[in-house]
């Protein structure tokens, strides 16, 4: 069997969403500090709370390429509440599965959501329960948070 299911390699082939949104709501930059991949997640929330545009960008591996990009489709056209649910699980789970050893950099990519989604309620002075956004310093999967 291969390693990597054919999605996971149709989404490093050809990312979705991959970029920069100069006029992000939210952005979240995540670490992980064994291997120094990083990645930042852009989110555009309009009036009624719902991710209308999502750009990431990911300095690391194929698989946090392929993580970010599918976590992308999976928040956009979604209410910002349920953006902040999106598991690492579920991403593996779009994506045909992960290598065990791969999946810390679906992680990453649950992480990046999360860390925009907080940007996003920072900047708009929104009240949330600080333990939905409370990333270890250092959590058992060796990633970071920053910022
Ligand atoms: Fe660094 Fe995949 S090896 S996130």
């Amino acid at each position: 069997m291969a390693l990597y299911s054919e999605k996971v390699m149709e989404h490093f082939r050809n990312p979705h969403n991959m970029g920069k949104l100069d006029d992000a709501d939210g952005i979240g930059e995540v670490g992980n500090a064994k291997c120094g991949d990083i990645m930042r997640m852009y989110i555009k929330v309009d009036d009624e709370g719902v991710i209308t545009d999502c750009k990431f960008n990911t300095f690391g591996c194929g698989s946090a390429i392929a993580t970010s990009s599918m976590a992308t489709d999976l928040i956009i056209g979604k209410p910002i509440e349920e953006a902040l649910k999106l598991s690492n699980k579920a991403v593996v789970e779009a994506l045909d599965g992960l290598p065990v050893h791969k999946i810390h950099c679906s992680v990453l990519a649950e992480q990046a959501v999360r860390a925009a989604v907080k940007d996003y309620y920072d900047r708009r002075g929104v009240a949330y329960n600080p333990e939905d956004f409370r990333f270890p310093e250092e959590d058992e999967h060796g990633h970071v948070i920053e910022g």
